[in-house]
């Protein structure tokens, strides 16, 4: 299968330029202007972006938590991301708590083999580490694993204490593997829920108002800390707050190696959905999340975070759970449990929204129509920078000869509205959108994935096909 696109503006982390872009197979070949290769498939791009396909390093498919699951499969997930202009996604795969690692990715590879549209890889999620165990990592490395998630939120469940994540941070060092943190202070967190639930507090706005700001800026600096004397690369994900940011720009200056990524909700959405009416006083618990929504005020600093490279990637953390609107107490559970898990106390809503479709299109409303992002920084925070951060490069996250043809033909005049009755905005398998009402303008218009065309003119052409990312180690290249 070969594929032309014509005419279209090419834009990179770093070039800007019109020229025609030649597949041969899985990969680009050629790029120059008026290429006179015969093709299988010609595009007309004329008036359109040509950017590297989207890369979201921080999705949530299949994965059991709060007492459910999330909803979306790597085949209903992978087919929304693919919609919204993201053809590679690095999903979590989760160590049960006394198992092995190396277990665990078994487990992730069996959802995703043979299901996922578009490419994939895992990070793994660790949940313990004894000595014994401590060599996984390395081989987990070996297999293309060369990132893992620890958690200072959520004890008793995901949660690691200081000492395990000293132990990871020396081992992921030697080893070339990128640490991954879910910095909230759990400890103290669950002290103050305790304190709301005896109070009767048990609304959703609760869960916002018993996480602040400070607990997560204190776990970024202790982290920080621990991975400086670790000598680690570390990398803070879903960051939320302009408090925790101050932490990483301090950091950062002094020549720490630490990266983070925020994500779109933090950007656009604010602790006021929190109070939105509806659904009987329920209705906030769609964004009920951690880190959760933020005062408004903390959007601008991490837009300005983003652009001044205090902030490295935007993921979307896709972890979606249906609403359930209809379902009443005493009636038999729903199909999908979901959010109607916690009517009756936020503590056990399950954390997560979903937002893999929407990514790409929000980024662009916000970052360069709005004016607060380049071109070519929009495609580095949505697909460069996670390519490299995560051993991806330049196989993927850019457009260049020898590259896979992860492409995307954007439109930047098409205007969409997000919602989940708008079927060109939601392919994900949940029943609300986090970001209902949104008017974006420039949208995917056409999404290959190593060659494939999956998506054109805003309809799915086919499905599976995607592959496992066997991934590089910290600092090298993949090719
Ligand atoms: O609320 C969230 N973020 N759910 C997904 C799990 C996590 O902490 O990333
Ligand atoms: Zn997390
Ligand atoms: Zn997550």
């Amino acid at each position: 299968m070969s594929l032309l696109i014509k005419n279209g503006r090419i834009i990179t982390a770093t070039d800007d330029y019109v020229a025609d872009v030649f597949v041969d197979g899985e990969r680009v070949t050629h790029i120059g202007p008026a290429l006179r290769q015969q093709a299988d498939t010609v595009i007309d791009a004329t008036d359109k972006l040509v950017i590297p396909g989207g890369i979201d390093a921080h999705t949530h498919m299949d994965m059991p938590f709060g007492g459910t699951k999330s909803s979306d499969d790597f085949d209903t997930g992978t087919v929304a991301a693919a919609c919204g202009g993201t053809t590679t996604i690095v999903d979590y795969a989760i160590q049960s708590r006394g198992q092995s690692a190396l277990a665990g990715l078994d487990t992730w590879r069996k959802k995703a083999d043979g299901k996922a549209t578009i490419d994939y890889a895992f990070h793994m999620i660790i949940t313990d580490m004894p000595d014994e165990r401590i060599t996984e990592l390395r081989r987990l490395a070996d297999e293309g694993v060369t990132s893992c998630k620890m958690f200072m939120a959520y004890p008793g469940v995901l949660y690691a204490d200081d000492g395990a994540l000293y132990r990871a941070f020396r081992h992921a060092g030697e080893d070339g593997t990128r640490v991954c943190l879910h910095a909230e202070n759990g400890i103290v967190i669950d002290e103050i829920i305790k304190e709301a639930v005896r109070d009767k507090k048990l609304a959703p706005v609760w869960h916002g108002r018993t996480r602040p700001t400070r607990m997560e800026a204190e776990s970024v600096h202790r982290a920080i800390a621990i991975a400086e004397v670790a000598r680690a690369p570390l990398f803070i994900v879903h960051l939320s707050s302009a408090d925790a940011l101050e932490e990483i720009k301090r950091a950062r200056a002094r020549g720490v190696d630490v990266e983070a990524e925020t994500c779109p909700q933090y950007l656009f959405l604010d602790e006021s959905f929190y109070l939105r009416e509806g659904n009987g006083g329920f209705e906030g618990a769609k964004w009920v999340m951690s880190p959760p929504l933020r005062e408004k005020w903390n959007q601008e600093p991490l837009w300005q975070g983003l652009a001044l490279k205090h902030l490295s990637t935007v993921a979307t953390d896709h972890c979606p759970f249906f609403f359930n609107a209809s379902w009443k107490p005493g009636d038999p559970p729903p199909a999908r449990p979901g959010k109607e898990l916690g009517r009756e106390g936020f503590t056990k809503i399950p954390n997560g929204a979903p937002g893999v479709e929407n990514r790409m299109a929000l980024m662009f409303q916000g970052g360069v129509v709005e004016g607060r992002l380049s071109l070519n920084r929009f495609v580095e925070v949505t697909s460069t920078a996670p390519a490299k951060l995560f051993g991806m490069f330049p196989k993927k996250g850019t457009i260049a000869v020898g590259s896979d043809a992860d492409i995307v033909v954007f439109d930047p005049k098409r205007t969409e509205t997000i919602g989940v009755a708008n079927e060109r905005t939601h392919h994900m398998r949940v029943d609300y959108s986090a970001f209902e009402g949104i008017t974006v303008k420039g949208y995917p218009e056409t999404v290959i994935s190593r060659g494939r065309l999956i998506v054109d003119k805003g309809s799915v052409k086919t499905r599976g096909g995607g592959q496992f990312v066997k991934r590089a180690r910290v600092g090298q290249l993949l090719r």
